[in-house]
């Protein structure tokens, strides 16, 4: 697979207020997120020229910040419409958004009180994750060697950086093993979530889900438990133990990336890509291409 870096390609980023070009949206390597994990991110998705729940997104980035400690120096509207106009100049309809906000060079050391907050925001094409045939026969996923902390060690409801440490290295592990992905148990041995996802398991016809107290409340993951409820599924928000699996029979994962997901494996567990599963991701997809045109979007 030749890749193209994500340092040297055509295009604009937005970068502290305005549009630079793509190769020059650079930072110090003093900059205090390099070192301390100081930064709050977004992963959004434009589907035809507009970006599903822009406004959640932008405000999640804003409150992540704040659970970090820090303020960034714009507002959401600003935010929403610099995301508008990352997709313009670079001429994007179908892609994935990311902002990020980070603390700057002016202190380096654990304390960073007087850094400046910097907010970038860059788009790319992205027409979808998973090709609709491998979506639909199902991810092959094992058990993740990391759990997740608990919300009294890691700022866990924070879009952080730093949270994605044990992502990456439980994503790693699975992709070396030959799975898509890995499922995260919490700190309790709990069920979580994937690496970049939340998950939902399917139970004599009832959807439940992990309650996210220590792991991030996907906007796909609220949006599909509103489209199972409209549907008249019954929805379960509670914990769950890994041990559950052997008694359910459809999983899905849901995020930015993701969309749904059907999950055919995890671990000694297999999963048929039920009728529930493809309803939902049927009324998923509906869901992200209505909507019409970005200027209705914001
Ligand atoms: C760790 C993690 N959990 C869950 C999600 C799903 O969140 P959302 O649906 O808001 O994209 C993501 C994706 O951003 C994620 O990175």
């Amino acid at each position: 697979m030749s890749l193209i870096p994500f340092d040297d390609r055509d295009g604009f980023i937005w970068y502290d207020g305005g549009l630079v070009p793509w190769r020059e949206a650079k930072l110090h390597v003093l900059t205090h997120a390099l070192h301390y994990a100081s930064a709050v991110f977004e992963g959004e998705r434009s589907y035809g020229g507009r970006i599903f729940k822009v406004r959640e997104h932008n405000q999640r980035l804003l409150d992540s910040a704040k659970i970090l400690g820090f303020e960034i120096p714009y507002s959401v509207e600003a935010i929403d419409a610099a995301c508008y106009e990352v997709l313009k100049a670079n001429g994007i309809t179908d892609g994935y958004v990311r902002p990020i906000a980070w603390r700057g060079s002016e202190m380096m050391g654990v304390s960073a009180q007087q850094s400046k907050i910097h907010l970038a925001i860059a788009a790319w094409q992205w027409p979808a994750y998973f090709s609709p045939e491998a979506r639909m026969r199902g991810i092959r996923m094992m058990w993740a060697p990391w759990r997740r902390p608990a919300p009294d060690t890691a700022p866990t409801k924070s879009k952080a950086a730093g949270l994605y440490m044990i992502c990456t290295l439980s994503k790693h592990a699975a992709e070396q093993s030959g799975y898509a992905d890995a499922l995260m148990l919490d700190w309790r041995g709990q069920i979580a979530e994937a690496t970049g996802a939340n998950i939902f398991l399917v139970q004599d016809g009832k959807v439940h889900t992990p309650t996210p107290d220590c792991f991030l409340d996907g906007i796909t993951r609220r949006t599909v438990i509103d489209l199972a409820r409209k549907a008249g599924m019954t929805v379960i928000e509670r914990a769950i133990m890994p041990e559950e699996l052997a008694s359910t029979q459809e999983v899905f994962i849901t995020g930015t990336a993701a969309e749904v997901t059907p999950v055919a494996e995890i671990g000694p567990h297999r999963f048929q890509v039920g009728q529930i599963t493809q309803r939902l991701v049927g009324d998923f997809d509906k869901t992200v291409r209505a909507g019409g045109s970005a200027a209705s979007a914001a």
